[in-house]
């Protein structure tokens, strides 16, 4: 890590190199409250505040898409008590929070099937949408209900009834038709993932988006994820060479002699 004279980590942040889009796996409120002695559901009160800092900091720093996991399809396993906390969260981050984020041009959105989550989460979900869809500020997808698996299957099926219907040929099935099935569809794709509490694993999340994406994992806890551990997971991707697949720029040099 480099500090510059203040201190300030964001102050050499590249501007000309910034993630476009950034995936978030937001883990580790449950361990953040175990070992405060609290109840799982303050661990998840204070990760929802660390959400309002990282979503400002996305605004302001100039990085057009972040999608954050708030609550996966396997989510539904876990005791009732702490899903209907999280529910009531969800409403009250967007009642709380939607002022603001309008007033800072962030354009919400929701991948995944959010009808079968509670009444009051779709009435605010709805209000969300349509009070922030002419913004062109920040793109903000808050998975929700969400499986990337189901995601896939959902665009082979939108896929094969096209094809059975006559209106598309097997030629134009491509890796961008397929693409555009998704829920994802006419954005850049993640350049950067990062997820806290330490797991090395994607569990489920944009699985097709993330083919060439950047893995940024951090032991910190999702409670505890700052401004600062997010300039510093786009620091440190600005010192990554992407290759996709290529040889590194010196090593093209060497071969082109
Ligand atoms: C994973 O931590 C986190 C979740 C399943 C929920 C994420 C929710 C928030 C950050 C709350 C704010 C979000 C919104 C949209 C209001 P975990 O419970 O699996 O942690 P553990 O692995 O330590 O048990």
């Amino acid at each position: 890590m480099v500090i510059n004279k203040k201190g300030k980590l964001e102050e050499l942040i590249d501007q000309n190199n910034l993630p476009q889009h950034i995936a978030i796996i937001m883990d580790g409120n449950g361990r953040w409250a175990n070992k405060r002695l609290l109840p799982r559901t303050m661990g998840h009160r204070a990760g929802m505040s660390s959400l309002k800092e990282v979503v400002r900091a996305c605004s302001d720093v100039g990085v057009s898409t972040l999608t954050v996991f708030a609550f996966s399809t396997e989510n539904w396993k876990r005791p009732l008590q702490e899903v209907d906390y999280l529910m009531k969260l969800l409403v009250e981050y967007l009642h709380r929070e939607l002022e603001e984020l309008h007033a800072n041009a962030v354009r919400i959105n929701v991948l995944g099937d959010y009808n079968s989550l509670p009444h009051q989460c779709q009435l605010e979900i709805t209000e969300a949408l349509q009070i922030t869809r002419n913004n062109t500020g920040l793109k903000f997808n808050i998975a929700l209900n969400y499986g990337s698996r189901a995601e896939i299957i959902a665009a082979v099926k939108k896929l094969a009834a096209g094809l059975l219907a006559g209106e598309i040929c097997l030629e134009e099935i491509s890796e961008e038709s397929f693409a555009a099935c998704l829920t994802t569809s006419g954005m850049p794709d993640p350049d950067l993932l990062i997820r806290t509490a330490g797991e090395m694993r994607v569990s489920n999340f944009l699985l097709w988006q993330i083919a060439y994406t950047e893995l940024w994992v951090t032991d910190c806890l999702w409670p505890d994820f700052s401004r600062e551990h997010l300039m510093q997971a786009i620091w440190d991707y600005q010192h990554r060479e992407r290759r996709f697949g290529g040889l590194s720029r010196n090593k093209q040099g060497e071969e082109n002699v």
